[in-house]
């Protein structure tokens, strides 16, 4: 069997496909090699078993304790990899996967009280940590905050449901914008909800994934509770789509020689930008994991969310990831 990618050379059989709410399908996988991960990091899939087009996906399974390998997908109306994988997607074919990656696991991150917080797909990678810690490290003490728009939204609502009856260790609270039900509290994270449910938050080790906004929302509390740096860790590879434009307010893209303009909003990907306005860039896993879309940027103002393939000479000469670069400011392109 031909490996379709560098990226990927582990093949997994689709098991099963399970839908997780209206959304949100898991696809357990059966791999015939022994696969090593952390609970919390992720792996890119090859879609289509394309060289070209990979995503990444968290792994939602729990290392040693899940009879499969299993990613949780959110079906996105433009995502090319999510529409394949939960629409298409059959069980027996199979998927190529890389090796696991990412430093988002407990396992790297050790301590005997966390407190978990997630919101939407974010809460992939904490349910695989709750899981494993529960088994490995029963004295440790979690708390969980899971932040939903309505109670239909929460993804692996059973399993939490489980863990929480039968893990005093772990101590769930559930919150939703809307439609909010018993066993619910009513809006999203902030301040009052921190004091309240973890008066204790700055002696604990803060682990957080979801969208970008969610988590620096989570940071700035954290900061202004007093949680040190070093116990905070936020999932660190975002979609384009998850990041979206801010305002409608516009920005000067430039590219050089001979000089082109191009208006782009405020706080979309350089990816996304350069899409939009058919600027040829490579984008294979469009989650600042493959390297694929390494881009410099002459001057401007930008932020960043992943650097991870790149040196720290590469980072001094003004090159990012354009799937994991925000444009803030007018942007000039080598
Ligand atoms: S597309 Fe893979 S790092 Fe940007």
């Amino acid at each position: 069997m031909a490996q379709p990618s560098p990226h990927c050379p582990n093949p997994m059989q689709v098991h099963s496909l399970q839908r997780e709410t209206d959304d949100v399908w898991t696809l357990n996988l059966i791999n015939n090699d022994f696969y090593p991960y952390q609970p919390g990091q992720f792996a890119l899939v090859s879609i289509r078993d394309s060289e070209d087009t990979l995503r990444a996906y968290t792994l939602s399974s729990s290392p040693g304790l899940s009879p499969f390998v299993s990613i949780s997908v959110r079906c996105l109306p433009d995502g090319i990899g999510s529409r394949w994988l939960t629409q298409e997607v059959k069980p027996g074919q199979i998927l190529w996967l890389s090796d696991a990656q990412g430093t988002f696991s407990c396992m790297q991150h050790p301590s005997d009280r966390y407190l978990m917080l997630a919101a939407g797909c974010g809460v992939t990678p904490i349910i695989s940590m709750c899981r494993w810690l529960v088994v490995n490290r029963p004295e440790c003490d979690i708390q969980v905050i899971l932040n939903v728009r309505t109670p239909e939204n929460v993804i692996f609502a059973e399993q939490w449901q489980q863990l929480s009856a039968t893990c005093p260790q772990l101590k769930l609270t559930l919150m939703a914008e809307e439609q909010v039900q018993p066993g619910f509290l009513h809006g999203r994270i902030g301040e009052q909800v921190l004091r309240q449910t973890v008066p204790d938050i700055t002696s604990r080790t803060v682990m957080t994934c979801g969208p970008i906004a969610y988590m620096q929302q989570v940071e700035q509390l954290c900061q202004q509770f007093g949680v040190p740096a070093t116990q905070f860790h936020k999932e660190q590879f975002h979609t384009p789509v998850e990041q979206g434009e801010k305002h409608g307010k516009q920005i000067m893209l430039r590219i050089g020689q001979p000089l082109r303009e191009y208006r782009v909003p405020v706080g979309s990907t350089l990816l996304a930008a350069l899409e939009s306005h058919k600027l040829p860039v490579n984008a294979a896993c469009r989650a600042g994991v493959c390297g694929s879309c390494k881009t410099r940027i002459l001057e401007g103002s930008y932020t960043t969310t992943s650097n991870m393939t790149l040196s720290a000479a590469e980072i001094e000469q003004g090159y990012v990831l354009a799937c994991s670069c925000q444009l803030q400011g007018d942007i000039t392109l080598a």
